[in-house]
């Protein structure tokens, strides 16, 4: 409990740097209305969608704050890559049923992919050794199908597929409602962030602080090192599926306890694979329990007995230069990952991913701008 309370001070006194007392929300812009029909239990009306207005205009409040003078626009969220690398995806669907082969599990083939590795804290100088949330974002190349933001029009002949997961199998946010609730403590900062804290310690159907700490206090030695998960739901045939990259990197390097570098993360990963390739197993969690796994709670723990995980394939990681992943540096931060870039097949599925839909793109979008980088960023890679 008081390792849970540290961490969670930590958390809270991260989100409430950004209070920001002129802060106004009255001007809601930019959103869209562009929300798939809902399916499967999908909960979306005026409510959810007020919400995410709200949410996506407080994004924008936070993102102009944190920027200031500054050259550079960074990420809101995961503004700190330790380096994004070459791999291969390859995608063997023989353990799928028939029904489930559908999107990207509809051939077996291999792509070529760029993944980006970060760090969650919107702090992009916090040192590697300190406990945060790690990223891992999957830009699959050349894939023979549109996507969602294809097929509504905000996106035109892009070809690529984004996973963009992260070191929890579940999402500490429940629902847009409590987005917007979580949303209006870190605007209003310090009282209510606490009171939203430990209102969430007190009841016990929210998990926030629990699942929160435990995304959040993780420590690794390499980001090649630990499995990353969709956390939320997408959709797979008549059900809704979770998905993971599990390492298969035996070795696990050594967490530093002293005299690491701020950055020792991203001198690991190239360290590493300059020598070595590596790798992580694809799976995905089919949904076979509709009635407990509700996918309008994201914080809800699917069992693995009941949806059992299936292998769909492997990521490898090239062995590559430090040289060659130091020259993607720049792509790195001026590309966009996003949920919503996969087929309608494979689309998010839920109010926590509806409201990704509303702020990604114009995050992005705010970003490369600000930035003199043309939407959506770089697609092709050397
Ligand atoms: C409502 C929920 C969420 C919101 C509002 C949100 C918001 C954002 C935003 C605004 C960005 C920066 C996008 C850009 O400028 O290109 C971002 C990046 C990211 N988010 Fe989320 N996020 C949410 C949920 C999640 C979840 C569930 C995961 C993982 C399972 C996740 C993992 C990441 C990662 C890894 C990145 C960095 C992507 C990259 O490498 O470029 N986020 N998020």
């Amino acid at each position: 409990m008081k390792n849970q309370l540290t961490i969670l001070t930590i958390f809270l006194v991260s989100c409430s740097g950004y209070h920001d007392p002129n802060r106004t929300i009255s001007s809601v812009n930019y959103v869209s209305e562009e929300q798939p029909p809902v399916e499967q239990g999908e909960v979306w009306t005026d409510r959810e969608m007020k919400a995410a207005k709200l949410i996506r205009n407080q994004f924008r409040d936070i993102l102009e704050e944190s920027t200031g003078n500054s050259e550079l626009m960074r990420r809101d969220a995961h503004p700190k890559h330790h380096g994004c690398v070459k791999a291969n995806l390859e995608i063997d669907n023989s353990r799928l049923k028939s029904e489930y082969r559908t999107g990207i599990f509809s051939e077996n083939r291999e792509y070529k992919s760029i993944v980006r590795f970060s760090n969650g804290d919107p702090n992009h100088r916090k040192a590697d050794k300190k406990s945060d949330v790690r990223g891992m974002a999957v830009k699959v190349l050349d894939v023979p199908y549109k996507t969602y933001l294809e097929e509504v029009g905000i996106e035109k002949n892009n070809s690529v597929h984004d996973f963009v997961f992260m070191n929890s199998s579940e999402f500490f946010i429940k629902d847009p409602k409590h987005y917007g609730t979580f949303m209006d403590a870190v605007s209003e900062g310090g009282f209510s962030m606490l009171k939203f804290g430990l209102g969430s310690i007190v009841n016990p159907s929210d998990k926030f602080v629990s699942i929160l700490t435990k995304a959040f206090s993780m420590k690794v030695g390499n980001p090649l090192d630990i499995d990353y998960h969709s956390a939320t739901p997408y959709k797979l045939g008549d059900t809704s599926m979770k998905m993971m990259f599990k390492t298969c990197k035996a070795y696990k390097s050594k967490i530093p306890r002293k005299n690491a570098s701020n950055n020792f993360l991203a001198n690991k990963l190239r360290s590493y694979l300059d020598k070595n390739e590596s790798c992580f197993e694809f799976f995905v969690q089919p949904n076979q329990d509709k009635r407990r796994n509700n996918i309008e709670n994201a914080q809800r723990k699917w069992s693995t007995k009941r949806s059992p995980y299936y292998k769909v394939g492997r990521l490898t990681v090239l062995k590559q230069s430090k040289e060659s992943i130091d020259a993607r540096n720049e792509s790195c931060e001026n590309l966009s990952m996003n949920p919503w870039r996969a087929p309608t097949a494979n689309r998010p599925m839920g109010g926590v991913n509806r409201i990704r839909l509303e702020v990604y793109v114009k995050q992005a979008k705010m970003r490369q701008d600000y930035n003199g980088i043309e939407y959506p960023g770089p697609t092709k890679f050397d």
